[in-house]
């Protein structure tokens, strides 16, 4: 069986000199690249309008590292149309094709492993450690997919009846659109591409428009692998355009991943029915968090320090799995925060090119201010334990521990999407959840704990779509941890997971009297 067969790509071991080598020989190719416009006529027959998306590096905002020209909303509609046309011939294209390309694609990955690293090092101020995994991820998701798909092909039968043949049938949906977030640039686009070619719908590929340089070799790879042009397209553009996917009236499903307020907006405007629609809209949404950790009073704080200064500051706070709340039983509530600062303090900021680097700066300046503004807010409603927001190169904001957060306040409630740790203190294990419960998120939670009492009843009632025990709460691996949210987290199956797959797709159901 597919899924049963699969096996994670294996993370880069940075501590063997000739794997340094490797990703360092990769970080200079790719900085005598640095600034070069990427034609999208190399990908797309539909060529764009708008205007140059230009993409710079957030450790060194002066440094351009990419430039693309962008699609207007007005460009929409000549996409579609495209995607239309190469609908039946990939429909119709046998699965086990499909799949070869998947996997194809999958190989050339690997083999531009430490190129694609050092592009995210570059562009999305990735420290190496995140960059590789994001790499290894996408292999993942190639691959991981490419597997489920087999597991459909040929049609099972249902029930063993005589005199009757029942088969279940899945064909794609039609034309998709991925809407994709810059975080983990080449991770969940690849995924969500690839889940959606796989099952046989041409795709309308957005990335983030602070992602567009990654995303044209996530095309260009799909491409090379086999993907012909139509089937899948490359749409670099912002917010406008990815509306304008959005509501195309010959646009079945959408494919997002992104902010709790964009994938709300999203799920109202499909319901929209658009002269000409044939179908309702699926609309697959993974949202944000307001992830929390909680330390009892019988955890090894030393685990529990590293699992939640990890799951914080990892690429800089700007994962949806991140750890934004710690929830500290009053017995370890002082020790803890002693700790958790030192850690903190001991934390090495700096640029993503730099091996050392653990905290990195911020995606842009835009997210700088927001994370900042926040900063003054929880410096009102809070104890300020640690402040290191004002160290590092360019874009950098530094870690932020903030102590004595109540549930009201804004620091305990909204994404932050940045190093800001906000701590709460609970008197009880039982209010201890409550507290970890006490938002409209559901996303990642942690325990750290050594008690089976405690460890039972997070299982049943810590609310999330990943809890983790005794470990940080980031990286999720494909087929392991599948991974996704709910309440206001999102809607539709985990990435990575079984059920991930038939969204893409309709089921027909055949009944043959014989
Ligand atoms: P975002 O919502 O700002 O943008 C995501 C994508 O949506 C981008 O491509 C953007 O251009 C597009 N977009 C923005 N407004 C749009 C609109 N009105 N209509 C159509 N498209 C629109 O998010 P981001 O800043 O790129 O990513 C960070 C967010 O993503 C965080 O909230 C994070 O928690 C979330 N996220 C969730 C997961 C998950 O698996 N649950 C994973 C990664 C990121
Ligand atoms: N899959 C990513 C993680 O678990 C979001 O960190």
């Amino acid at each position: 069986v597919g899924a049963v067969r699969f096996v994670n790509e294996p993370v880069a071991n940075f501590s063997r000199d000739d794997v340094r080598v490797a990703m360092a020989g990769a970080i200079d190719q790719v900085r005598k690249q640095l600034g070069q416009r990427l034609e999208v006529s190399k990908l797309n027959t539909h060529l764009p309008t708008g205007a140059d998306v230009r993409s710079f590096n957030p450790a060194q905002p002066e440094q351009l590292v990419g430039i693309v020209q962008s699609y207007l909303p007005a460009d929409v509609a000549g996409l579609v149309k495209v995607a239309e046309s190469h609908a039946e011939e990939w429909k119709h294209r046998a699965v086990a094709e499909r799949v070869a390309v998947m996997r194809k694609a999958a190989s050339l990955m690997r083999e531009q492993r430490w190129e694609l690293a050092a592009w995210e090092v570059f562009e999305e101020a990735k420290p190496w450690r995140e960059a590789d995994a994001d790499v290894a991820e996408a292999i993942d998701f190639l691959e991981y997919y490419a597997g489920e798909m087999e597991q459909l092909d040929p049609p099972p039968r249902l029930g063993r009846y005589p005199g009757e043949l029942n088969e279940l049938f899945w064909s794609p949906r039609g034309v998709t659109v991925v809407i994709a977030p810059w975080n983990f640039p080449l991770a969940i686009p690849a995924g969500m591409v690839a889940a959606a070619l796989v099952s046989g719908n041409p795709v309308l590929f957005k990335p983030s428009e602070r992602a567009s340089i990654i995303g044209y070799r996530l095309a260009g790879i799909l491409r090379q692998a086999g993907v012909p042009a139509g089937v899948l397209q490359y749409v670099p553009g912002g917010p406008d355009v990815g509306r304008e996917l959005v509501i195309h009236a010959s646009v079945a499903t959408i494919a997002f991943t992104g902010s709790k307020d964009v994938g709300l907006g999203m799920v109202q405007a499909a319901a929209v029915q658009q002269a000409g629609q044939k179908f309702v809209k699926r609309v697959i949404a993974e949202m944000g968090g307001k992830n929390a950790i909680i330390v009892d009073d019988t955890a090894d704080l030393d685990e529990a320090v590293t699992g939640v200064v990890q799951s914080c500051t990892g690429y800089a706070g700007q994962k949806c799995s991140a750890c934004s709340r710690v929830i500290l039983m009053d017995s370890i509530h002082d020790a803890f925060i002693q700790r958790l600062a030192d850690a903190v303090m001991s934390l090495r900021i700096g640029a993503a090119e730099d091996p050392a680097t653990q905290v990195g700066p911020v995606i842009d300046g835009r997210a700088q201010k927001r994370i900042r503004e926040y900063l003054e807010i929880g410096r009102r409603e809070g104890r300020v334990v640690v402040d290191r927001s004002m160290e590092g190169p360019g874009y950098a904001v530094g870690p932020v521990v903030i102590a004595g957060i109540e549930p009201t306040h804004r620091l305990a409630q909204e994404e932050i999407f940045g190093p800001v740790l906000a701590v709460m203190r609970a008197s009880s294990f039982e209010q201890a959840l409550r507290l970890a419960n006490g938002t409209t998120y559901a996303l990642t939670g942690g325990l750290y704990s050594r008690s089976p009492r405690h460890i039972e009843l997070a299982r049943q009632a810590f609310d999330v779509g990943n809890l983790y025990i005794n470990r940080s709460t980031t990286g999720a691996l494909v087929g392991r941890q599948p991974f996704g949210g709910h309440r206001l987290s999102g809607i539709g199956a985990k990435a990575g997971g079984e059920e991930y797959l038939k969204q893409f797709m309709v089921a027909r159901v055949v009944s043959e009297q014989t």
